[in-house]
């Protein structure tokens, strides 16, 4: 192993990550046979095979995932160590990975572009997905930061509480339930029901919540898409559950109203989370302050702000 050079490693870990010898050159702006060369020297220094080939797909070995791990933890020191001379010398530099659920989206890039401007020399990427891809990111150690609802129930995971992500129901400005107090949530089976994409946290709360009640949720239409979530309810499609950060409280009531309905809001709350063996590069903990204070200024949930903006 001692023989093993760092390129050999960064091939090693692009290679793994994408599954592809191919994938990992384009990666590193290098060729296909020069990213097979690195392998084949880093497996005869090692003297045990790293990857095995089945048909077309490439899997790693059990000493080829030892040696994933054990490269990340390299390559992230190294990172972080370019990170820290960066601070040293007075600037912020470095690359941060976030990753947050859709949700998320209405408000996580808005800190992020007021903490670009403030370090400029951060090199940011934002990933945003459902739930479930999220917490396979999470289990990978992809990234530096997590932002998401439901933390895992796993005591290898660090979270932090941030926000409230209270669930309203929402229908369309002129539902005939608009102006109905306390509905009971029986009601709403007659109601046609959009639901997000299996996988969404916000599906999950919403079928929790039908679940304790006895219930099953009359999906009529699942859409993947928060956005498209809110065109369907305005074009009559039904109702449905959403964040209260999905809505631009200004324009709300052209087209929404809030139902209430018993047991809602669903009260959830963001985190921000990562794994307790993490240790977290400068610009993540930079990033990670930077936000908890951000959001002490972010309005507290009040229907009414919606109602009547
Ligand atoms: P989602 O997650 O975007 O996957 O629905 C949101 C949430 O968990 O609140």
């Amino acid at each position: 192993m001692i023989q093993a050079t760092l390129h050999q490693l960064i091939v090693f870990e692009a290679t793994a990550r994408h599954s592809s010898f191919t994938r990992a050159a384009e990666e590193l702006l290098i060729t296909q046979p020069t990213v097979s060369t690195q392998i084949k020297q880093l497996t005869r220094a090692i003297g045990v095979p790293l990857f095995e080939q089945i048909g077309k797909r490439l899997y790693l070995t059990d000493a080829g995932r030892y040696l994933l791990t054990t490269c990340q933890e390299i390559l992230g020191q190294l990172e972080n160590f370019d990170m820290r001379v960066a601070d040293l010398k007075g600037t912020k530099e470095g690359k941060l990975r976030l990753v947050s659920v859709t949700t998320a989206q209405y408000f996580i890039p808005k800190i992020l572009g007021r903490f670009c401007q403030n370090y400029p020399g951060v090199d940011i990427s934002l990933e945003v997905t459902n739930h479930e891809q999220l917490l396979k990111r999470l289990k990978n150690n992809d990234d530096d930061l997590y932002i998401l609802s439901y933390p895992p129930d796993d005591l290898t995971i660090y979270s932090q509480r941030f926000l409230e992500n209270p669930l309203m129901v929402i229908a369309k400005k002129d539902h005939p339930l608009a102006n109905h107090q306390n509905i009971p949530i029986q009601r709403l089976e007659e109601e046609p029901f959009i639901m997000r994409e299996v996988g969404s946290g916000t599906r999950r709360a919403v079928e929790h919540l039908f679940k304790q009640q006895g219930m099953t949720v009359p999906v009529r239409l699942e859409i993947g898409n928060n956005e498209a979530i809110k065109q369907a309810i305005a074009g009559g499609l039904g109702i449905s559950v959403l964040s209260w950060h999905v809505f631009n409280q200004k324009r709300f009531h052209e087209e929404f109203t809030i139902l209430d309905v018993q047991h809602f809001p669903i009260e959830r709350y963001w985190y921000v989370a990562y794994p307790k063996t993490k240790q977290l590069s400068v610009i993540a903990q930079t990033f990670l302050d930077y936000l908890l204070n951000e959001v002490k200024t972010f309005p507290n949930f009040d229907p009414n702000l919606l109602i009547s903006a």
